[in-house]
């Protein structure tokens, strides 16, 4: 199957679908401290998006997903629910991953925030991969394959001690909110295929402390490391453009440059 080359208005929606994601992380900042539940930021995050920004959630009841925004803390790698019966902690590290959508289109971005002081071990592994998810950006461009994005980004995980999750990929992303291509975090330079102009997808690598193996608890959702260590987790979503790439979940805290 060839995959969707947006058009020009379809990239002006995603522009403003990328930008509410963005600005739903900045938002949410102030409230991630020691004491709130993911509960409590869960509700911000819906309140927000439907009545502030007039979008609609995509996270929530797709296939099933009981909330609006996943929240991951320490070991959970990915797609943690939201509870009010979780409280955060001073020193723990909390990915907040959020997905609205505006005129059909999706915006899909994630961040792992520190809750109060992180431990020197917290703070190398989360700035580790968000420097991965960097080097997988600073590889997209015309004729770049799929492959150059997730060598990089094992490269520099490895070069660090710390492992890749296999299981769970970057996608492309617009009308859909996981469609093709599926973007490795590890892999080949040279292999998969080539990007074009008009392609939109994330990446979002899960870099762990210990092994790459993860586990599904039995609420079917929750993503968890099985050694129980520490893993972080970094999304944007990317446009291919004719000279390299832009970020369309930019925030004003990104180390990196918006476009090429
Ligand atoms: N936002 C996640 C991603 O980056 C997907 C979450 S699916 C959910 O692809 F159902 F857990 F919300
Ligand atoms: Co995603
Ligand atoms: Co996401």
């Amino acid at each position: 199957m060839a995959i969707e080359l947006k058009s020009t208005a379809d990239i002006e929606k995603m522009r403003i679908s990328g930008a509410l994601a963005a600005e739903l992380l900045e938002m949410i900042e102030s409230h991630v401290l020691p004491g709130v539940t993911t509960g409590e930021l869960d509700r911000i995050c819906h309140e927000y998006t439907v009545n502030v920004q007039d979008a609609i959630p995509a996270p929530l009841n797709y296939r099933g997903f009981p909330k609006s925004i996943c929240t991951s803390v320490n070991h959970v790698v990915c797609h943690g629910i939201p509870s009010d019966d979780k409280v955060l902690k001073d020193g723990d590290i909390i990915n907040i991953d959020v997905t609205p959508i505006k005129n059909g289109f999706h915006g899909d971005t994630s961040k792992t925030f520190f809750v109060g002081r992180p431990s020197v071990l917290a703070e190398r592994l989360v700035r580790i991969c968000q420097e991965c998810m960097y080097k997988g950006i600073s590889k997209v461009k015309p004729g770049a394959h799929t492959g150059d994005i997730g060598q990089a980004i094992q490269v520099h995980a490895e070069k660090n001690r710390y492992s890749v999750v296999r299981e769970y990929c970057g996608h492309g992303i617009g009308r859909i909110f996981h469609d093709e291509p599926q973007i490795l975090h590890y892999g080949k330079a040279g292999t998969g295929i080539s990007l074009e102009p008009g392609m939109t997808f994330t990446i979002e690598p899960m870099i762990n402390v210990g092994k790459r193996d993860v586990k599904v608890l039995p609420d079917q959702w929750t993503v968890v490391t099985k050694d129980h260590k520490l893993t972080a987790q970094w999304e944007h979503t990317i446009l291919v453009t004719e000279t390299g790439y832009e970020i369309l979940t930019y925030r004003n805290d990104d180390k990196i440059e918006k476009c090429t």
